[in-house]
């Protein structure tokens, strides 16, 4: 596919086939995909926790009501003593690092056939506890992966974006 059509073709997924798991290599080229991304100072301050097994799964619903019976979630977090703080003082490349990391590995999903969905839909410090997550690092999203139930579909918003009229402006 052509990046524009991963691009276009890609949606938040609601319902998955559970019974359906996502292919080891397709999830390595997602995982690389992540892995590739650039982060500020190169400082690659991300990790990310494949969560598979009954357990851990339960794990996450424990915390959020959006996995929607995904096989696998990757949960991003970075850790904040190794992030890069900018002039000024008052912002670190933390969340977006981490943010870029994620999309990459959403859009890489699509690029792979797999469904996703981008999952903010809880209270970092629960995650944290629910995994037993270090204190220094902090839970920027999770991503639900797997495969659409039978004729699952975007949902009305999807094709529904503002034009570039209203969120660009020339200068
Ligand atoms: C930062 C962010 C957080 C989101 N959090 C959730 C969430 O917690 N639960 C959920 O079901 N969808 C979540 N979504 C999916 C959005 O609702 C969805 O991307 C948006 O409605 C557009 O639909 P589309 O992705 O199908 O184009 C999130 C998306 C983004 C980008």
């Amino acid at each position: 596919m052509h990046f524009m059509e991963v691009v276009a073709n890609r949606f938040s997924c609601k319902k998955y086939d559970g019974s359906r798991p996502v292919e080891p290599e397709k999830l390595r080229a997602v995982l690389e995909a992540g892995r590739l991304a650039p982060t500020a100072k190169n400082l690659q301050e991300q990790h990310v926790y494949v969560v598979q097994s009954p357990e851990e799964l339960a794990k996450i619903d424990s915390v959020t009501p959006c996995r929607y019976g995904a096989p696998t979630c990757l949960v991003v977090t970075y850790d904040k003593n190794h992030v890069f703080t900018y002039p000024g003082g008052q912002r670190d490349s933390g969340v977006e690092d981490a943010a870029i990391v994620a999309t990459h590995m959403l859009l890489a999903s699509a690029n792979a056939g797999l469904d996703s969905c981008w999952v903010n839909f809880f209270d970092p410090e629960k995650v944290k506890e629910a995994l037993a997550l270090s204190e220094s690092e902090e839970v920027v999203m999770i991503l639900d992966l797997g495969y659409g139930a039978a004729g699952t579909k975007p949902l009305a918003n999807h094709a529904s974006r503002k034009p570039l009229s209203e969120t660009v402006s020339y200068r």
